[in-house]
């Protein structure tokens, strides 16, 4: 079995113990290698005053976990400049938010171009490399430079946009190009490589050769949808912690005579809080009914301070939580807790077993593992709703949760009215088939179906006559 590099910005070692807090990538990585005794490759989090190429190297639950330091411009241009404040609200649909700036694309640039160089001496001859996420597009080419003749294969965890969206982009064509030197591109959903598929053709003259196969810039390329899922089997396993049931048991105690709402999202404005949040401010004002029977719960830990548009939504969900337990709260009683502290996965399988509703609302989204995880935590006998924006990846699966347009607070109002009135029958139904789903989709079966289709593609690139 060859072995299997993987590449990600963000490296979190997997400590098997459960307290890695919320943020679905770098745990499925973890998973995804754990079988492999693999390497995983990125930056330490870390700056150092000068840029060395120094590999900090650990052995984490068999999985070597190798990291650089890089320089804090290169955090400037490069993490918080080009992949968080160019491609990020791009790839979201916020060309609004999306700020051009050539400094970033040369910080981007020099940054792939240090990991391309730092990783090289590691790799071996049979190694399959997976290159994860938008910070990295360009590493593929720049190892390519360096000779590496191995198979490399690309995996994007957030949407590609519609070609509309993606021309906004200056330089749009240099990226996509750098793509070209990957073996395989992979997406979390068939209308994402679709759109891919449809830039290649219209904007860089490209072809499909056959279902899969795309040729432009001279090259050749296979792509394919492979939508991630969640660590059922260790999910399954956290869930029976103690963690996992004292976190139950004290929401439990919290929510006496009422139902537990409950969202969980780094605070980023890709995530539709501000919508969800007026949405169930609706809910509240349109049924004096059921004001006492609910109590949302919103856990959000802070996400890439370093950008202002995180420090805006931050000061804005600020004002609205407070707005709404001022209008609706009373002195024994309030309807709303926003937490912005990060909690650990057992203690969130408890948070999210102990709830009626689970709130994933997000206004775009790659895949959303969140909504995977609310469902694996479901007691059977009494399951709870998933309410799930119809812009998440997970939604093309999970399509027996309530859908919604999280645009439209109204909407998430009224399926919050339909979650809490559903009868367990319904709720029994719906939760089965979500379910089987998460079990069945699951982490291994990403990486399995991602791992076969990389090693099947052709060893050795040829250039092609364009
Ligand atoms: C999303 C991205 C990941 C990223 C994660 C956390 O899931 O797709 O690449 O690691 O958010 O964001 P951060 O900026 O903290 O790494």
């Amino acid at each position: 079995m060859s072995r299997l590099i993987v590449v990600s910005n963000r490296v979190n070692p997997p400590s098997g113990k459960g307290e890695e807090s919320v943020g679905g990538l770098a745990m499925a990585l973890a998973a995804a290698l754990r079988e492999y005794s693999g390497l995983w490759f990125g930056w330490s989090g870390k700056t150092t005053p000068e840029f060395n190429g120094q590999l900090a190297m650990q052995k984490v639950d068999g999985v070597t976990v190798a990291t650089v330091d890089l320089e804090e411009i290169d955090v400037d241009e490069y993490y918080n400049g080009y992949a968080n404040k160019t491609l990020w609200p791009l790839f979201h649909y916020r060309t609004d938010l999306a700020a051009y700036d050539r400094a970033y694309g040369e910080g981007y640039e020099r940054v792939n171009i240090r990991f391309a160089e730092t990783l090289r001496p590691l790799i071996e001859r049979d190694d399959l490399i997976w290159i994860h996420d938008y910070h990295l597009i360009p590493m593929a080419r720049e190892l390519r430079k360096l000779g590496v003749k191995n198979r490399i294969g690309f995996f994007l965890h957030v949407p590609w946009p519609a070609h509309q969206v993606f021309t906004t982009l200056p330089g749009h064509r240099l990226l996509v190009q750098a793509l070209f030197d990957y073996d395989l591109v992979g997406f979390q959903t068939v209308e994402y490589r679709q759109a891919f598929e449809e830039y290649v053709l219209a904007e860089a003259g490209g072809a499909q050769t056959s279902p899969g196969h795309l040729k432009a810039f001279g090259r050749k390329l296979q792509v394919g949808a492979f939508p991630i899922g969640i660590d059922a089997a260790d999910f399954a396993r956290m869930l029976r912690s103690p963690r996992a049931r004292r976190m139950r048991d004290l929401m439990a105690a919290c929510t006496v005579f009422r139902h537990l709402i409950v969202g969980v999202d780094r605070l980023d404005y890709s995530k539709g809080l501000e919508e969800r949040f007026i949405g169930f401010e609706r809910l509240l004002a349109g049924h004096p009914d059921i004001r006492r029977e609910v109590l949302m719960l919103q856990i959000a830990p802070v996400s890439r301070e370093g950008v202002e548009a995180y420090q805006e939504i931050r000061g804005r969900l600020d004002a609205l939580s407070g707005r709404i337990n001022g209008e609706f709260a009373d002195i024994d009683w309030a309807p709303f807790r926003y937490v912005n502290k990060n909690y650990r996965r057992d203690e969130l399988a408890g948070i999210y077993g102990a709830a009626r509703v689970g709130l994933v609302t997000p206004l775009r989204d790659g895949m959303n593992l969140v909504a995977k995880e609310f469902v694996a935590s479901q007691n059977p006998e009494d399951p709870g709703v998933l309410i799930l924006s119809r812009f998440a990846g997970a939604a093309r699966q999970l399509d027996q949760a309530l859908l919604v347009n999280p645009n439209s607070p109204e909407e998430v109002a009224e399926a919050l009215k339909q979650a809490l009135a559903m009868e367990l029958p319904e709720r029994i139904r719906r939760w089965r088939a979500l379910f089987d789903n998460v079990q069945r989709e699951d982490v291994t079966a990403w990486r399995d179906a991602y791992v076969a289709a990389l090693a099947g593609t052709e060893q050795r690139r040829t250039a092609l006559a364009s």
